[in-house]
C-alpha cells in the first residue's frame, strides 16, 4: 500500500512539472498558458456583468487590449505603484515572462 502512494505522489509531481515546463518555453501556447493567466487574476472585474467595461475573456479581447495604445495593459501588469492590474497585487514573475513571451511570438493563437 506504501509503495502504491509513492507512485501515486512520484505521478502527481511529474505531471506538476510538465505542466510548468508547457508554459516555460520561449513560444508559450495561448490557450494552455496565457487564457489561464487572464482567467485566474482578470476576468473577475473584465468579464461581461464585471465591474469594468474593458473585457478580457478571449483571444480577440485580450489581443485588441495589448494593441490598443490608450489602456496600456502591458504598462499596467508590470506597474510598481498604484496603477498595478489586478489592484490587489502583481502577478508573479513567471506569468509576466508567459504573457511576454508570447507577445514576442506576435501573439499567436495556439
Ligand atoms: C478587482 C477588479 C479588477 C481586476 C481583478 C483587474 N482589474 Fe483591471 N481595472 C479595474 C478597474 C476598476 C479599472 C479602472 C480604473 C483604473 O484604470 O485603474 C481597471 C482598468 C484596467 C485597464 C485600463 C483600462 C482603460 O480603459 O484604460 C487595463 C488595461 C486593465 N485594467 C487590465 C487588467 C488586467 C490585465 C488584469 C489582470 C491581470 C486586471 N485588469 C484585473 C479592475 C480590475
Amino acid at each position: 500500500m506504501r509503495l502504491l502512494y509513492f507512485f501515486m505522489l512520484l505521478i502527481f509531481t511529474s505531471c506538476t512539472y510538465d505542466e510548468i515546463n508547457v508554459c516555460q518555453t520561449d513560444n508559450p501556447s495561448f490557450r494552455e498558458c496565457v487564457l489561464p493567466i487572464f482567467q485566474k487574476h482578470c476576468v473577475s472585474c473584465h468579464s461581461v456583468g464585471g465591474s469594468h467595461p474593458l473585457i478580457l475573456s478571449d483571444f480577440n479581447t485580450i489581443s485588441n487590449a495589448i494593441n490598443n495604445p490608450e489602456i496600456d495593459l502591458v504598462l499596467r501588469i508590470n506597474d510598481d505603484g498604484a496603477a498595478v492590474m489586478p489592484p490587489q497585487g502583481k502577478i508573479s514573475v513567471q506569468e509576466l515572462q508567459i504573457i511576454d513571451d508570447w507577445i514576442y511570438q506576435g501573439k499567436p493563437n495556439n
